[in-house]
């Protein structure tokens, strides 16, 4: 038998650095996928290192594991969560509900992979729906799905600044009245989105990214670009997008004709296992 599981990359509006503080996130699964493919064997296990002890952690048989990817590696759009989700999906089968399949996956990164993460990636990539993004409540791990209206043209622009997260700079070295500062302000954020023009809202990520740069997970690097990107014509909103340090820059443009190089991001489906005979 094979298990396949599909899981898309994260995409991340608003409520950066709020998951793990019990704050909110308004995120979308984007059009990029990973591909686990997992066939059953008599014995041992047999893949890329990395996949093989997460796979061995997670509990799972003797097997071929196969991994494809078009989420880029490293830049903010937690394709390490999506291959630890695979690997859950495609050991567990169905036998998981979604947030257990969540938490899972988040226990494999944090043991295997040494990223202290939250749940705003797992939980964006098995809760969304397509043309939809999800509101995310990690006070009480509560989701809702809110319709993404086709006016919204976001885009993603690689800072080309490459960046790990299994650092103890991801959970911030800036005083704690500055995080919790910054969680009520990502907040109020996250829920002014929820009724906001396309102005509004690209005025939104614009304070997104100078509360990010206040609590130290940027660089001057990424900050210029940030900056050049929020001056360009057609242009509404710009902020590093993910844990950090470089990584994706999500834009927020008029309509997509602006930076016409990039291509539009399509909300797209949850993560999902099919079994092959
Ligand atoms: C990374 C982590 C998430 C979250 C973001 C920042 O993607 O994996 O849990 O903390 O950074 O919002």
């Amino acid at each position: 038998m094979i298990r396949r599981a599909s899981i898309p990359g994260r995409i991340n509006i608003l409520g950066e650095h709020t998951d793990y503080a019990g704050g909110c996130s308004l995120a979308f699964a984007s059009q990029h996928r990973l591909i686990l493919e997992a066939e059953f064997i008599e014995s041992g296990v047999f893949g890329e290192e990395t996949v093989v002890a997460l796979w061995s952690e997670a509990g799972g048989p003797p097997a071929r594991l196969n991994v494809s990817s078009n989420i880029p590696i490293g830049k903010g759009m937690s394709s390490s969560a999506a291959l630890c989700l695979g690997i859950v999906l495609c050991v567990h089968g169905d036998s998981l509900d979604r947030q257990d399949a969540c938490k899972e996956a988040q226990r494999l990164e944090h043991v295997v992979l040494g990223t202290p993460c939250g749940l705003l990636d797992q939980m964006a990539m098995m809760h969304s729906i397509e043309e939809c993004c999800t509101l995310i409540d990690f006070s009480s791990l509560e989701t809702s799905t809110i319709p993404y209206p086709n006016t919204w043209k976001f885009k993603l622009v690689d800072s080309g600044i490459q960046r790990t997260l299994n650092s103890e700079d991801y959970r911030q070295t800036t005083s704690e009245v500055k995080k919790k500062l910054h969680v009520r302000e990502e907040n109020a954020r996250v829920r002014q989105a929820l009724n906001s023009t396309n102005e509004q809202l690209g005025e939104l990520m614009n304070q997104t990214h100078e509360s990010l740069r206040m609590i130290g997970v940027s660089t001057p690097e990424v900050d210029s670009i940030v900056k050049s990107l929020q001056s360009k014509e057609g242009v509404l909103g710009a902020r590093m997008m993910g844990g950090g340090f470089g990584g994706m820059i999500l834009v927020l443009v008029e309509n997509d004709s602006v930076l016409p190089q990039h291509p539009l991001l399509v909300p797209s489906k949850a993560g999902f296992i099919e079994e092959l005979f």
